[in-house]
């Protein structure tokens, strides 16, 4: 695993978003996997800024988003779909048909799991997977004790996880408990994979990951399973690796 630390939130989402159009200048056609949540938030205003000034040409590329919450249709404010508009798809110029997220307002579940799963295996892997990671490990929405070979599947959310997203709802009890992610698995098929921490709240996760055991408690861990990694960390989410 490549480690890259950065000194804060700013330079870290410059870093992230070069590696996206590092991406993209390279291969027009790329699949980019992405995240949602507060990290990537700077990465993607890069993005759009660098879209802006430089005319980075987007109309080929393919997205394949991580997650959704179960129960929220595309155009709630909430939901991942909207989320991607209004940080990112709206602001560049690839094109909507491109852009994949799983359908967490469907009559079957199973079979959007396996539908989405269809559309990775059709239009991807990503060339580039962005993640996030949470407090207690998860990458996408795979909560501790999740099999390292999981497919895109439905995932009850832990009180910890909703809890650490209400800051996006009205209320603790407006946040969905179930969203459909791809799996460890899926995202293990990635070519390349970037993992963004930033934050002192994120500094107890970066120390397990990077130097805890590789185990199906700590979904992050998985990443160790893959030769394409590289870690972006802010100061304050590495501090605990430096004190030692
Ligand atoms: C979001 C996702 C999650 C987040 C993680 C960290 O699509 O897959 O794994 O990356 O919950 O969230 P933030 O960035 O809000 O701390």
């Amino acid at each position: 695993m490549n480690i890259k630390v950065l000194k804060d939130y700013e330079e870290l989402s410059q870093t992230a978003s070069s590696y996206i159009e590092h991406q993209v200048k390279k291969n027009p056609q790329s699949v980019l996997g992405l995240a949602t949540g507060g990290t990537p938030l700077g990465t993607y205003k890069q993005v759009v800024q660098s879209y802006q000034s430089q005319g980075i040409d987007y109309s080929g590329v393919s997205s394949l988003n991580l997650d959704e919450y179960v129960g929220l249709d595309k155009n709630d404010p909430q939901s991942y779909h909207y989320f991607m508009k209004e940080h990112l798809f709206d602001h560049i110029n690839i094109q909507d048909e491109h852009t994949f997220i799983p359908n967490g307002k469907t009559e079957s579940l199973f079979e959007e799991c396996k539908r989405y799963e269809g559309i990775i295996d059709e239009i991807g892997p990503p060339d580039l997977q962005i993640l996030g990671i949470g407090e207690n490990g998860h990458i996408g929405f795979n909560e501790p004790d999740t099999s390292f070979e999981s497919m895109t599947h439905i995932v009850d959310l832990e009180v910890s996880t909703r809890q650490a997203n209400a800051r996006f709802f009205n209320s603790f009890d407006d946040v969905p408990k179930q969203a459909i992610t791809m799996g460890i698995g899926s995202i293990l098929k990635s070519k390349q994979i970037i993992l963004l921490a930033s934050g002192e709240r994120k500094a107890e996760a970066i120390k397990r990951l990077l130097q805890g055991p590789v185990d199906e408690q700590f979904p992050a861990s998985a990443l160790h399973h893959h030769n394409q990694v590289t870690l972006l960390v802010d100061q304050a989410s590495y501090q605990l690796i430096e004190k030692e």
